[in-house]
Order: structure tokens, then C-alpha cells, then sequence
């Protein structure tokens, strides 16, 4: 099975990309625009790996993912790649509006053209799995609460409100043009090779 990982520079996306690798049946392509967030020496344990690859490039640039995708023969795309730091939205929105909504515009369309070329066979196996926040759900109170799949979309920060655009748009592209999506909202990760800018890594420092 072919992977497209997007963002597999980053933090989760590293540990994707090492966790896929680690099986030999997968082949796996990251696609990364090496912003601040990205660190190759997160994945120095499977640099040379026969079944890694590393493309440097924008998920903005459609013809690039179309082209990463029919030359790797992809058959899951897991779309990470995001600016991801809620603070730094505060302080310039601009480039949460251009990857987070633009970028998933874009990488949207160029798995569409490419799902609509498979066969049929491929066509039922293919995903396209974005990776969301749970932060497109707002703020839970002090006192406890949980947010469940009916929860309401209520974002609350540049960052958020950019990931539930995004969100709403890989719905779209499914119930419109029936692309095969997976959305999941995780919350908080934290580990090995985080960036020290988020809060549990921040904290604990
Ligand atoms: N870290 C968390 O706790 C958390 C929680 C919920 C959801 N998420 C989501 O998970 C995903 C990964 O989060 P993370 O913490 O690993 O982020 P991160 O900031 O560590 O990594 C993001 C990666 O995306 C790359 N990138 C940024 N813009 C790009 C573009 N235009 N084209 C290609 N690559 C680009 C960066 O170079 C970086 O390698 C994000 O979509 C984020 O919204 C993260």
C-alpha cells in the first residue's frame, strides 16, 4: 500500500511517517514545505529506508501533489501538513488562511482528479485522510465536559476557525464529488521530537 503523508516533517507527521515505514509493505511518500515546523532529523531513522521518500513542496501546489500522487501510485493520503500553532495565528492569520484553507482547497482537488483516473478496484480502496483538531469544537469548561461526533463546530482563534474551514471542505468534496474521506479531531499529542513552542513541551521545559 502507497502513502502520501503531508506535514511529515512535522511532529505527528514524523512519527507517522517512522511508524508506516516500519512496514515493509507500505511505501510511503512525505511531502513537506519545510516551514520552521519542519525537522528532517526527525526522521533520520528511516532517511534511507527502501520504502521512504521525501518531496519538498506546498500542498497550495496542486500540480505537484497530482503529480507526487500518479508517480508514487498512492493509495492513502494522509493530509497533516498545516500551520499548527494557535498563538502564532494570533499574530499573523495570514498563512493558517493560505495552508489550512487554501492548501486543503488545493490538495483536495488534485486527489480528486487523480481518484477519478483509478480504477474502479482502486477507487473503493483509495482514502483521503485529513488530520483536524479538536479546537474546531471550542473551549471545554474548567469543571470537566467532553466533546462527542454531534458537538457543534464553534472555533475560537485564527488557527481553529482555519481547520473548520477545512474540515467543512473535505466534507464537501465527499458528499459533492464523492471523494472517500476520513476526518478525525484529535486532541493534544505530545512526545518525542515536539516542538518546544507547544503548550506540554512549553510547560514542561
Ligand atoms: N500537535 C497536536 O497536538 C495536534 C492536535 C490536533 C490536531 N493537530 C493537527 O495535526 C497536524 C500535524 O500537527 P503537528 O503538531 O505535527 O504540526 P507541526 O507544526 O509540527 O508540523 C506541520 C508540518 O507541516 C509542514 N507544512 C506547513 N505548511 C505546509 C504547506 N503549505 N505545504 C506542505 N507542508 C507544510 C511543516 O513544514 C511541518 O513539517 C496538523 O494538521 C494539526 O492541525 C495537531
Amino acid at each position: 500500500m502507497n502513502f502520501l503523508v503531508t506535514g511529515g516533517a512535522g511532529f505527528i507527521g514524523s512519527a507517522v511517517c517512522r511508524h508506516l515505514c516500519a512496514n515493509p509493505a507500505y511505501r510511503v511518500t512525505n511531502l513537506d514545505k519545510l516551514t520552521y515546523a519542519g525537522n528532517l532529523a526527525s526522521l533520520r531513522q528511516i532517511e534511507n529506508a527502501h520504502n521512504y521518500s521525501f518531496a519538498q513542496a506546498d500542498i497550495c501546489d496542486e500540480r505537484a501533489v497530482l503529480d507526487l500522487l500518479r508517480r508514487h501510485d498512492i493509495d492513502i493520503v494522509m493530509n497533516l501538513a498545516a500551520e499548527s500553532h494557535v498563538d502564532r495565528s494570533i499574530d499573523g492569520p495570514g498563512a493558517f488562511i493560505e495552508t489550512n484553507i487554501v492548501g486543503t482547497y488545493r490538495i483536495l482537488n488534485a486527489a480528486l482528479e487523480y481518484w477519478r483516473g483509478l480504477s474502479d478496484d482502486r477507487k473503493s480502496r483509495f482514502r483521503f485522510h485529513h488530520v483536524s483538531t479538536d479546537e474546531v469544537f471550542g473551549d471545554l469548561p474548567f469543571d470537566g465536559g467532553m466533546f462527542v461526533e454531534e458537538t457543534p463546530y464553534a472555533p475560537s482563534s485564527p488557527y481553529s476557525a482555519s481547520k473548520a474551514a477545512s474540515d467543512h471542505l473535505v466534507r464537501a468534496w465527499h458528499e459533492t464529488y464523492g471523494l472517500p474521506v476520513v476526518l478525525s479531531n484529535c486532541s493534544n499529542n505530545y512526545g518525542p521530537y515536539h516542538f518546544p513552542e507547544k503548550l506540554i513541551p512549553l510547560v514542561i521545559l
